[in-house]
């Protein structure tokens, strides 16, 4: 087993990472002194597929869970959910010491770690992360929240876990689409922070496609740590924290014009990372060549890399990247790449720049 911890002071916690982590869940509770009953917050897709081994688990060591199961899909990070999963818990009466395990992708994550920095003004929990993209990225950090009508991630909370568990088991069943889709994570970590994970990855890709546990348990670990690394320099994202954002200005525009329908995050910030890097050639010195191994990587792991916008999708694109909330006084800041593994953030571009940038194959 790899553990990686992450260095939050008193908030400090551990990332777990192995197969067959599930059937020691309880085991695992056990050792952070938490009350007896618990809720397992879980989706309509993974539920069926997990929770049982994990109440199984947390009944073993001696817990009491109840299964709340939300809705499959980015739908379910609302507040009409976090409602039904209070009342839930209210009816259920769980307590201050009471803990949640949130089971499931980024979507279960983000809901379950929001309600629970909220009931009660605050409850522990546990995340048991099952999408790569959960492993590496979401589950990692603290950050919580649901979406509102106007856009993602707006109502929310910085709230740490007790403890993240990943079973690399539980990826066997994600469909590859979303696998693919956390790879683009994956990559991103090399070219924000580290050469070496970024060559690595080019070597082993297609055994990391065959979700082998032995390349698996190391990659995932690694992004974790990177992860780990940049959120105990900045846990509310004032300064190193927004080098995780690199093509994610883009991505996050892409999504939201396409009302979050087209494309996976993990296919969206593909293209807009493509399109941060050749901007970064231009602006920034980025050798050709390394932009080349960067888009060449994204393709090779089954991500798109390019976009043809209408000119009046161009303007929704930059109407939307105005309102991300990144943006400070009216002015989008972007991450760029002097070399692989090595970031800048804060660079203005110009739009036409960024237009060249996204339509170049
Ligand atoms: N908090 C953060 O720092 C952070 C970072 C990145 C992304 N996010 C959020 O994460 C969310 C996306 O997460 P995601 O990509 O994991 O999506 P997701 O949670 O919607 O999961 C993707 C799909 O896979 C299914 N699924 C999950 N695990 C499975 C498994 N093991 N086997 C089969 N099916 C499985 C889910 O039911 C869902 O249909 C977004 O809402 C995004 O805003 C948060
Ligand atoms: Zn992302």
């Amino acid at each position: 087993m790899r553990t990686v911890e992450v260095p939050l002071g008193q908030r400090s916690y551990q990332i777990k990472i192995a197969p067959k982590l599930l059937p020691r869940l309880g085991a695992e509770c056990r050792r952070l002194n938490l009350g007896a009953r618990c809720a397992v917050i879980t989706d309509a897709k993974v539920g069926p597929l997990f929770a049982a081994a994990a109440t199984r688990s947390l009944r073993k060591a001696g817990f009491d869970p109840l299964v709340i199961t939300v809705p499959s899909g980015e739908t379910a990070k609302s507040l009409a959910t976090v409602q039904r999963c209070y009342d839930q818990l209210a009816a259920n009466r769980l307590e201050r010491k009471s803990f949640i395990v949130a089971l499931g992708g980024g979507v279960v994550g983000d809901l379950a770690g929001f309600v629970a920095a909220t009931y009660l003004r605050g409850i522990p929990f546990v995340q048991v992360p099952t999408t790569l993209l959960a492993q590496v990225d979401s589950s990692v950090g603290g950050k919580t929240g649901v979406n509102l009508k106007a856009g993602k991630n707006l109502v929310g909370a910085f709230y740490q876990p007790r403890l993240v568990l990943c079973d690399l088991d539980t990826l066997k069943t994600l469909p590859p689409r979303e696998f693919r889709a956390g790879l683009a994570e994956v990559i991103k970590y090399g070219i924000i922070y580290d050469a070496a994970l970024f060559q690595r990855l080019e070597r082993d890709l297609p055994k990391l496609l065959g979700k082998r546990p032995a390349v698996l348990g190391p990659v995932i670990a690694r992004c974790c740590e990177i992860k780990a690394d940049v959120v105990g320099q900045d846990e509310t994202e004032s300064g190193p924290r927004a080098t995780l954002n690199f093509g994610h200005t883009i991505g996050h525009a892409l999504e939201a014009i396409s009302s979050y329908g087209k494309y996976l995050h993990g296919e969206a910030i593909s293209i807009g990372q493509v399109a941060a890097a050749k901007l970064s050639c231009e602006l920034l010195g980025l050798p050709t060549d390394h932009a080349a191994r960067i888009t060449a990587l994204f393709k090779h792991a089954g991500l798109p890399v390019t976009v043809k916008l209408t000119s009046a999708q161009q303007k929704a694109l930059f109407a939307a990247m105005r309102l991300d909330k990144k943006v400070s006084a009216g002015e989008v800041k972007f991450v760029l790449a002097q070399r692989i593994g090595k970031v800048v953030w804060g660079q203005r571009l110009p739009d036409a720049a960024i237009l060249k940038a996204l339509a170049i194959t």
